[in-house]
This record gives C-alpha cells, structure tokens and sequence, in this order.
C-alpha cells in the first residue's frame, strides 16, 4: 500500500484482483492442505481498506467468484475464501455507507485466464468460459450505473438458484466438476 500511495498520490479506486485457485482432495489429509494459507492471505485477509476515504470520490472494487455463492468441493479453501470476501465486501459496503467510497462486489463465472489451468483443463472446462474482457465490460457497465453487486453471466442464476433452491444448484453444479 506504501508503494502505490507513494507511485500513485492520486489513488482512488483500489481494485483486489489477486486471486490464487488450488484443487484439493481434503480426503488426503493435512498434507493436501499444505499452501492453503497463501490462498487464504491472498484471497482475503490481503484486503485492505486504504486511505480512500480522505478522497472526494473513491471505490474499492473486490473480485469475488461465483463459487463463492455456490461452492465448488474439488475447489474447497478457494470456494470458502471468495464466500467469505462476498460477506465482507458487504460489511465493507455498510460501514462506508454514506462515505465517498463506493464498494464493488465482482462476481465473475469461470474466465479464460491462467488461473488454475492445469486443473481447469483436467476437469474440461476451458469451454465454458467467458472472457477476461467481458467481466471488464460487465463490470464498467455496473460502474456507471452505480450497482454494487456485479454479478456477470452465468452467477446471476447462480445467485437466484442458491436462494431458490440451495441444494439443488450444489449438487448440479458439483455434477460437472470432477472431484
Ligand atoms: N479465472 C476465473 O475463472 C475466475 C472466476 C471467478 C473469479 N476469478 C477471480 O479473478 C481474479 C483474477 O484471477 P485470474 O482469473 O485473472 O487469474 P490469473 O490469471 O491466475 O491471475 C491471478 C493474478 O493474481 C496475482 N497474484 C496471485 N497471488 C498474488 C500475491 N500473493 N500477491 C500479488 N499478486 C498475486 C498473479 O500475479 P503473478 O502472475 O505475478 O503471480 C496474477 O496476476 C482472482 O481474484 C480470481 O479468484 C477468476
């Protein structure tokens, strides 16, 4: 944070785009979990709320996944580390209601980047992915119209499905992904 306040003084939005996405079969024990903690520190507790709010207008803009609103189990710190963000990008959001920062909350499907190839591969899933540039895209659109929750493609039926009918989307969903 000291490096960007001090390359970029005029800093107003913060976008936490790091993520790292790693298989696990929690079934193999302790060791699987090994690594675990970087995906954790990455994915979350490396959220950090700078000085924004001495700022006229600022945001912050946290990327989420739609695994975080319906897990995926061969994907279990990572589903729970996106899950846990959502809840705290909406705390984020109510603590700074009524501040100059506005709080995006990201929800990308599966995009086409480097993240977690090898296993996305196996799994067969390059196909179903969007591209990095139509998030972007969704997201600038959300921008502009002030809408906090960016829910891009296939997560907005993700979002209904989960409140419809939790169980139902998990076990669908977990039908695809190989454990
Ligand atoms: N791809 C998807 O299907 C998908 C779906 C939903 C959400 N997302 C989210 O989108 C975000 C971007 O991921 P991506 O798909 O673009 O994956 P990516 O191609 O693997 O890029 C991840 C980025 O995170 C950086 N990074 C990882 N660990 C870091 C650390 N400890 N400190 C600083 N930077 C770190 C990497 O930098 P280096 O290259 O220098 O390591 C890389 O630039 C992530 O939060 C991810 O969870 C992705």
């Amino acid at each position: 944070m000291a490096w960007a306040l001090r390359e970029h003084p005029n800093l107003n939005v913060l976008i936490n785009n790091a993520g790292i996405q790693r298989r696990i079969d929690l079934r193999a024990g302790e060791e699987a979990l090994t690594g675990g903690d970087a995906e954790i520190s990455t994915n979350l507790t490396a959220v950090l709320l700078p000085v924004l709010q001495s700022r006229p207008a600022a945001a912050v803009v946290n990327v989420g996944s739609g695994l975080g609103i319906v897990p995926v189990a061969a994907i279990p710190v990572y589903s729970a580390t996106k899950a846990a963000l959502h809840a705290y990008t909406r705390c984020l959001r109510h603590q700074l209601r009524g501040t100059s920062v506005r709080v995006f909350d990201v929800l990308p499907p599966a995009v086409d980047t480097e993240l977690d190839q090898g296993a996305r591969a196996a799994r067969g899933e390059t196909a179903r992915t969007v591209s990095p540039e139509a998030v972007a895209e969704a997201f600038w659109q959300a921008w502009c119209r002030d809408q906090p929750v960016v829910a891009v493609g296939m997560v907005k039926v993700l979002l209904c499905m989960s409140r419809l009918a939790p169980d139902f989307i998990f076990t669908k969903l977990n039908s695809l992904v190989k454990l």
